[in-house]
């Protein structure tokens, strides 16, 4: 893992960073104000309402609720993990990211460890070619119907029994040894070191560049483990790769679509008959982090499960972990095999076109997901139909914000009987659809929102100096209290660095969506210092109340003090003011 990236190097690169030309060579913007126009990016739409500021760094869409800095519009646009939305930045921009010292050693060298992993690749491969020793090897892929050719394409090679193949060739140093040892291809037990892999077919599994970085090697024939893995190393990391990705690519630089399979060898068959889009996870589930790399390659992946009931709920995982990824800009679907059959042995039954016309039919992540929810509840009972609402309301909430959503959620409306639609939808209406929160925000939200909104009131409220709200118990308050002081110490923060700041902590989501909450709309552009002063006004004011309440009521009227009587007297009657005031 590398390193946490420093806050102020982000402060850094965002202030170096112009979203307006980041977003402006992905979608054409066009000026409106001081702002910049778009039709949305995130969401299908007739007349723009994606708005990018200058002034904060941050982008809106007052149509899906679609919002963020430039890091967060790479991270959805290019869909980037965080990281490399900061790499692609700092590439931009011209400055390298600085190590952070503690986890990793400035750029360490792994030349030497893919140069070996190389070597070893090349001595397995030429070990097949030894006809006095492979006869074996040799023997068992043929019976597994692999030609030559195919063999050579993926560069499968044979590691010959024995426990010092490798070692011997290539472990003549102790530093060649350490190496060996770290990139997985020694094994160790009562310290002694000798070749993890044993008479077994090899796979050389590439990053999708074109290097090893790692191994898998099947038996010749029963036993166990009949699949061993390169363990974890430096390089090779299994919740990250994907078996074949390469090859996948080499054989065409424009995928439009990726199948996702479980075996090293249904990949290599499918490919031996001409679909050469196949590609395997290394014995683990799909995690997000392959998912995400695959739709930024792709517009469509197919997941290929086994039809029974390991491969359906194998699938149902896959769904909850795509769910977060999916905004409808691509297309995940299932395909699920006859029972008994995985790719290797449907294609060779079948031939390409049948295997062709199996995925052409795969079931489009919805479809599932419907299906999937009403097996589970009797819908021809209102209980059962109510039920289904139930379980599908957290797996829409884990959807993005978008259309595709709303889609959903329509559906399932429909399903269950409920046919009210969003309201905030209406068509024609020109309102926000992010703040489905019908309740008005506390004075604790509005007082966040503005300041998130406008960080460059931060003077305005430090010159203000009364500062007794901080003794306010209200939710939130020790945000808010973050949040200013964040700035004081960092003044000149726009809204896009000081919420990158927050990405860390578990209400960045919650703030995000505070800062274009739709109540800041309503106030003018000159009122908003005195709107943020006000509230924070009020929440001393509540915050020196309660501490009055709380300590009146420890003790018997009789022991007021005069004054103590004629502030309450005073104060309660400015609540039941407050109170007639429709506007509070
Ligand atoms: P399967 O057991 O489904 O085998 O493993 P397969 O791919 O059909 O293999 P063949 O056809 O019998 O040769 C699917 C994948 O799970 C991982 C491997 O990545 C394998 O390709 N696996 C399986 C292991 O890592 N270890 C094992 O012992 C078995
Ligand atoms: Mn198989």
């Amino acid at each position: 893992m590398a390193g946490r990236i420093p806050s102020e190097f982000i402060d850094d690169l965002l202030a170096r960073t112009d979203i307006v030309d980041l977003i402006g060579s992905r979608v054409q913007l066009r000026k409106a104000g001081k702002d910049y126009q778009a039709r949305c990016p995130f969401h299908d739409e007739k007349t723009p309402s994606f708005t990018v500021s200058p002034d904060k760094q941050f982008y809106h869409c007052f149509g899906c609720g679609a919002h963020g800095s430039a890091i967060g519009f790479l991270m959805e646009y290019d869909r980037l993990p965080f990281r490399e939305a900061v790499e692609e930045l700092a590439q931009r921009a011209g400055v390298p990211i600085p190590d952070a010292g503690d986890t990793l050693p400035a750029g360490p060298d792994h030349g030497p460890l893919y140069a070996l992993l190389e070597q070893a690749a090349t001595l397995y491969r030429e070990q097949l070619r030894d006809v006095q020793h492979a006869g074996r090897a040799v023997e068992y892929l043929k019976s597994r119907g692999l030609s030559g050719e195919i063999a050579g394409a993926f560069n499968l090679g044979y590691a010959p029994p024995g426990h010092d193949f490798l070692l011997s060739r290539l472990g003549a140093t102790a530093e060649q040894r350490e190496r060996l040892m770290s990139v997985g291809l020694l094994a160790e037990s009562d310290g002694r070191r000798y070749d993890r892999f044993r008479d077994r077919v090899m796979f050389p599994i590439r990053d999708r560049r074109g290097r090893v970085i790692g191994f898998g090697g099947r038996l010749l024939g029963d036993g166990k483990p009949k699949y061993l893995n390169s363990p974890e190393t430096p390089l090779f990391h299994k919740g990250r790769e994907l078996y074949g990705l390469f090859e996948a690519q080499k054989a065409d630089r424009k995928l439009g679509s990726l199948l996702i399979v479980e075996g090293y060898l249904d990949v290599i068959a499918l490919a031996q008959f001409g679909i050469t889009n196949a590609v395997a996870t290394l014995g683990t589930a799909t995690t997000a982090d392959h998912l995400q790399q695959l739709l930024r390659t792709v517009p469509e992946v197919v997941f290929c499960f086994d039809g029974d009931r390991a491969g359906r709920s194998a699938a149902w995982k896959a769904l909850e972990t795509a769910l977060p990824l999916v905004t409808g800009h691509q297309s995940i679907r299932f395909l699920f095999l006859p029972e008994g059959e995985d790719p290797d042995t449907l294609v060779r039954a079948q031939g390409a076109e049948g295997m062709s016309r199996l995925v052409n039919g795969a079931t489009p992540l919805s479809e599932f997901l419907f299906d999937h929810l009403t097996d589970q509840v009797d819908m021809t009972s209102i209980d059962g139909r109510a039920r289904l609402g139930n379980l599908a309301k957290p797996l829409l909430d884990r959807m993005p914000v978008g259309l595709y959503r709303d889609l959903v959620s329509n559906r399932i409306a429909n399903l269950t009987g409920l046919t009210t639609t969003p309201k905030s939808r209406s068509a024609g209406r020109r309102g926000p659809v992010v703040s489905q929160r019908p309740m008005r925000l506390s004075l604790v939200a509005q007082a966040i929102a503005l300041l998130l909104d406008h960080p460059e009131l931060v003077t305005r409220v430090v010159e203000q100096a009364d500062d007794r709200w901080r003794r306010s118990s209200n939710p939130g308050i020790d945000v808010l209290a973050e949040l200013l002081d964040m700035l004081a110490a960092a003044p000149g923060l726009s809204k896009a660095a000081l919420l990158e700041r927050w990405r860390e902590h578990r209400h960045f989501a919650y703030l995000q969506r505070l800062s274009v909450d739709s109540f800041l709309r309503d106030i003018a552009e000159e009122d908003v210092g005195a709107e943020l002063i006000g509230a924070l006004e009020r929440l001393s004011e509540e915050a020196v109340k309660a501490e009055h309440s709380r300590r009146f009521n420890l003790r018997s009227t009789t022991d007021w003090s005069p004054e103590e009587r004629a502030r309450l007297v005073c104060e309660a009657r400015s609540a039941r003011r407050r109170s007639d005031d429709p506007d509070e």
